[in-house]
């Protein structure tokens, strides 16, 4: 099992545990994480999975693919860090990174 952690807007530390291969959006909706709608399912079509990863986190995870690039024009408070978790099938690589959701998608 790898450990993934996401913080809240409003402080809130949840520690979640995944199988290899599993979305980190997926990982959030099972532990009702809140802040992650996941309006589209995963298929990359709403942005409603934005999370902010910080740059070590970044280094771990693959890069950002086109369709991931394009949805991405469409949230709020996009940085350097911001991913759509639905892209992000967690890896042994993501031990210990920590997602954090956006205030603006309370
Ligand atoms: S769940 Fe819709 S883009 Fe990620």
């Amino acid at each position: 099992m790898i450990s993934i952690e996401f913080h809240t807007a409003d402080g809130e530390r949840l520690q979640c545990t995944a199988h290899e291969g599993t979305s980190v959006m997926e990982i959030a909706v099972a532990h009702n994480v809140p802040g992650i709608d996941a309006d589209c399912g995963g298929a990359c079509a709403c942005a409603t999975c934005h999370v902010h990863v910080d740059p070590e986190g970044m280094a771990r995870l693959p890069p950002r693919g086109d369709q991931e690039l394009k949805m991405l024009a469409f949230a709020v408070g996009v940085d350097d860090g911001s991913r759509l978790s639905c892209q992000l099938p967690v890896s042994a690589a993501y031990q210990g990174v920590v997602f954090r959701v956006p205030a603006s998608q309370y």
